[in-house]
């Protein structure tokens, strides 16, 4: 598989399969595969869940709803806050044979510096991808819905580390291209899109919102080609290097996001439906054989 390494940011990675944050608990699955995962890890980096600053349980359940072709979440982040992960989770996240990065996202500036200086100041941790899917507590605003306010966030972490910095877009903005540049302008080393699509499914016999959250975030393959378009608009607005995600089950659906754009992919709710799906789909994408074409064409 040396043919797909690639580098992402100055990282060398042995492949272009990344997960998607958030859909592939390497800490359980070791506990259940032991050894055996480390020999045959799925991704060629590991992402990990969101990290706030502060512990969260995460929303009410229900917290899931199998859709057509997807499913729609309202986990809410449930985590063990930045001391929790830094004491009890990074030491074993460190033992993965795969560059280590971590998603932080922060309610207001000040969170987000702690959290970028504390996660970045780590020899463990290869990058960090920001979270930008939340309000900005101070103006209601979604951050990664807005060019002004992922602007402001990026440059108030721009500076608290030297590890590169991936900017994770959200899909529910009006100019995903747009909230791209700003990222970039602001000194992103690089940008993963598409987050989930927000939606509402309603319980069959009562009508009301079935997700405990009442919304949720829509993922799977009924949201490919709203990644894909927006991959496509995102890679001819910037020159930074585009992890491209959504909906991606099989190595033939990573050569479409390489060739909208994107330099390495990610893998989501395939992995709950294949654990090993990451490495699957590596396969597949080096026996199609398209790859070094399509990265000839679009550099990472
Ligand atoms: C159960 C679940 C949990 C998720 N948790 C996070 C998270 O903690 N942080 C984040 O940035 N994205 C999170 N996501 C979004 C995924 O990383 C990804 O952007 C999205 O699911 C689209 O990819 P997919 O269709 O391959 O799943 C989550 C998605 C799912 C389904």
């Amino acid at each position: 598989m040396s043919d797909l390494s690639v580098e992402l940011c100055g990282v060398p990675l042995r492949g272009p399969v990344l997960n998607a944050s958030g859909t592939f608990d390497a800490i359980a699955a070791r506990r259940a595969f032991g050894d055996a995962l480390l020999e045959r890890f799925p991704f060629d980096a590991f992402v990990t869940k969101t990290v706030t600053l502060a512990p969260r349980q995460g929303n009410p359940p229900p917290r899931l709803w199998e859709t057509p072709g997807g499913m729609v979440n309202s986990i809410g982040l449930p985590n063990k806050g930045l001391d929790g992960f830094l004491d009890g989770d990074l030491p074993q996240l460190a033992d993965l044979p795969v560059p280590l990065v971590v998603s932080v996202m922060g309610f207001d500036h000040t969170e987000l510096e702690r959290l970028v200086q504390a996660v970045g100041g780590r020899d463990e941790v290869a990058m960090l991808e920001l979270n930008v899917s939340c309000p900005n507590v101070e103006t209601g605003i979604l951050v990664g819905a807005d060019p002004a306010e992922t602007d402001a966030a990026v440059r108030a972490v721009r500076d608290r580390t030297t590890k590169p910095l991936i900017v994770k877009l959200s899909p529910n903005s009006v100019d995903p291209a747009a909230v791209a540049r700003a990222a970039e302008g602001a000194g992103a080393d690089a940008v993963s899109l598409i987050n989930t699509l927000k939606g509402m499914p309603l319980d069959p016999r009562t009508r009301a919102p079935w997700l405990g959250g009442r919304t949720g975030g829509l993922s799977g393959p009924a949201i490919r080609v709203v990644a894909l378009e927006q991959v496509a608009a995102v890679a001819g607005a910037v020159d930074v290097p585009i992890v491209g995600m959504g909906g991606i089950a099989s190595g033939s659906d990573a050569l479409d996001f390489l060739a909208a754009g994107a330099g390495v992919v990610a893998v989501g709710t395939e992995s709950f439906r294949d654990p090993s799906a990451g490495r699957r789909i590596g396969a597949e994408l080096f026996a199609l054989g398209g790859f070094e074409t399509v990265r000839k064409r679009q550099p990472v």
